[in-house]
């Protein structure tokens, strides 16, 4: 199935609340765990001179629960969407776990203006994450000189997101199950979101011909592709 590209930003209210407004929860917890796994492996503690940077954090959800599992450390999420980031702010201020979150703050920016040295960024970035945004970048090398230019030596990359279907077939199935679910705003987003999703090939090779051989890419069950790894 061919590549569709879809518009970066998720700008339309009505967009932005059907997507705040759906549990993803489980997927969520999912990548958490996965994070926290892969760090563990590799035996590193995040504590208080650690920086998580949380790239197309939307409504705020994956920036939340890295807050609350890494406590001591300091995290930031980025989206350039206004709408998003105000949904960011309001459900962290309307928060039942609001005490656990003084430690997350937001950025409105678009990730490829973002520098290292912002002034929010104040220190280096130990883990660099990110959930369904490299299908919204319409051009892979954009997300990679991101990471790249976001990355020091210490900087742990972990970015999971969907992959593209084999065919339009399988897309429509994967879309008629997701609108069992979600309402209609949210499942033709989905199915958008498919279209311009990546393949595990199309990562892989453009890691290996940009020399970017320290990340990888992983195929986690048939939905989602992670690239994790140090750039
Ligand atoms: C599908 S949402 C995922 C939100 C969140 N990561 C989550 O898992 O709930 C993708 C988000 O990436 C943001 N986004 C897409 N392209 C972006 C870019 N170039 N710069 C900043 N944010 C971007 C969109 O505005 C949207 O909020």
């Amino acid at each position: 199935m061919e590549r569709i590209p879809e518009p970066e930003l998720m700008e339309e209210k009505e967009q932005v609340i059907s997507y705040d407004e759906a549990d993803f929860s489980e997927g969520e917890v999912n990548l958490i765990n996965q994070i926290n796994h892969y760090l563990l492996r590799k035996d590193i503690s995040l504590n208080e001179q650690d920086l998580i940077v949380d790239l197309g954090c939307g409504p705020g959800n994956i920036s939340e629960k890295l807050a609350i599992k890494w406590p001591n450390t300091e995290v930031v999420g980025i989206d350039g969407s206004k709408e998003m980031i105000l949904r960011a702010e309001y459900n962290k201020s309307i928060s039942t776990n609001q005490k656990k979150l003084k430690n997350l703050s937001y950025i409105c920016s678009d990730i490829k203006d973002i520098k290292s040295n912002n002034f929010l960024l104040k220190k280096r970035i130990s883990l660099l994450v990110s959930n369904s945004l490299i299908h919204h970048i319409t051009n892979l090398e954009d997300f990679f000189n991101t990471i790249k230019n976001l990355s020091s030596n210490i900087t742990v990359n972990f970015h999971k997101d969907l992959k593209r279907p084999l065919d339009e077939k399988s897309a429509q199935g994967l879309k008629a199950q997701f609108s069992t679910k979600y309402n209609e705003i949210l499942t033709n987003d989905y199915y958008a979101s498919l279209r311009a999703s990546f393949t595990f090939k199309e990562l892989k090779n453009f890691i290996l011909e940009n020399d970017l051989s320290s990340l990888d890419v992983f195929e986690d069950g048939n939905k989602y592709l992670i690239v994790y790894g140090n750039v």
